[in-house]
């Protein structure tokens, strides 16, 4: 495998781009969206500068991971000589569903169609196909060139050479691919989910302020952020609906979505992207403070 399609220009397809180029690969990176690709663009930039600045590449590194990079707002044209791509569109069924079968239609036969769906069927998904046994989960973590894990989702109907192949491409990329079956969550958002519902629902009783739940879990399990950083970190809209699907997919209140967490995505408070969450980030992440709202 040696050309990529990425499709998707957000936070997760700059990250799975940047990863790709920077290990050989060549990449089309695909957005309907130009001004959502050139923002993609710089921010691979800026996090290339950081890794030359930290000694992790060198600036020769740099500049042939850019130009491994090319963009497209063509999806058809931009898959055509894939040998794999990944999706990693907005987090929609309706919008999933239909990107793969137009990549079933536009792809070589041989392609492989990857996923970075946090949370839906990759059954489904591959349903829309005439080759799921062709169609697989990669689920990379935020930030992507930092994180080592790919979550490899195989679908009911997923090939163990499709597996296998894209297990060993993983490696290729540094990262550590964790197989794991399709299951409503897969395994990280199952575990991970509940803990950050959990966080809120604690908020919400007003058993302790934000700070203070972060910081318990920080300094007491050393995690590197918090659970309100982290909810905002991924997007309480994402969130919210990770959760509401594993609820509607395991029928268990357990999985059932705060309160507080439904009304603060109703009202726009999305966490770091929309500059408010349980902290506020009009100064920027590093300078993040607790929201007004959750001030004692
Ligand atoms: N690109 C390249 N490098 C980056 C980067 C990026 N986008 N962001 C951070 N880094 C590097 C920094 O250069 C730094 O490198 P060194 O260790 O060599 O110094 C390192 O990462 C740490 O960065 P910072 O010092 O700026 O900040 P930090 O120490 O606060 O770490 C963090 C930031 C890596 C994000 C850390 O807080 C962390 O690990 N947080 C948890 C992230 C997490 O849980 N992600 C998974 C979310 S769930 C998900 O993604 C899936 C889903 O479906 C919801």
């Amino acid at each position: 495998m040696q050309n990529i399609s990425v499709i998707g220009a957000g936070t997760m397809g700059n990250g799975i781009a940047h990863v790709f180029a920077m290990n050989g690969f060549d990449v089309k990176l695909i957005d309907i969206n130009q001004a959502a690709l050139e923002n993609a663009l710089k921010t691979i930039d800026k996090n290339l500068d950081r890794m030359v600045a930290k000694e992790k590449i060198t600036p020769d590194q740099k500049v042939k991971t850019l130009e491994a990079l090319s963009t497209n707002t063509d999806m058809i044209s931009g898959v055509a000589d894939a040998d794999l791509v990944v999706e990693a569109a907005t987090e929609r069924v309706d919008l999933k569903f239909k990107i793969f079968s137009d990549l079933d239609q536009h792809c070589k036969p041989e392609c492989i169609l990857a996923t970075n769906t946090s949370s839906i069927s990759i059954t489904k998904i591959a349903a829309q196909t005439s080759r799921p046994e062709n169609v697989v989960g990669m689920h990379f973590m935020n930030p992507v060139p930092v994180m080592k894990l790919v979550e490899l989702i195989r679908g009911y109907a997923t090939s163990d050479e499709v597996t296998n192949r894209v297990f060993d491409l993983s490696k290729k990329l540094g990262k550590v691919p964790v197989e794991v079956n399709d299951y409503p969550g897969f395994v990280a958002n199952r575990i991970l989910m509940p803990m950050l519902n959990e966080a809120i629902i604690t908020l919400q009783e007003g058993v302790a302020g934000v700070e203070e739940i972060d910081t318990v879990m920080k300094l007491g399990m050393g995690h590197p952020m918090g659970p309100l950083q982290l909810a905002d970190f991924i997007g309480l809209d994402v969130c919210l609906s990770i959760l509401q699907v594993m609820y509607q997919g395991f029928g268990n209140s357990k999985y059932y979505p705060c309160p507080l967490l439904v009304n603060m995505v109703a009202s726009g408070n999305l966490g770091m992207k929309s500059g408010h969450g349980f902290y506020d980030y009009s100064q920027g992440p590093k300078n993040a403070v607790v929201a007004d709202n959750f001030k004692k």
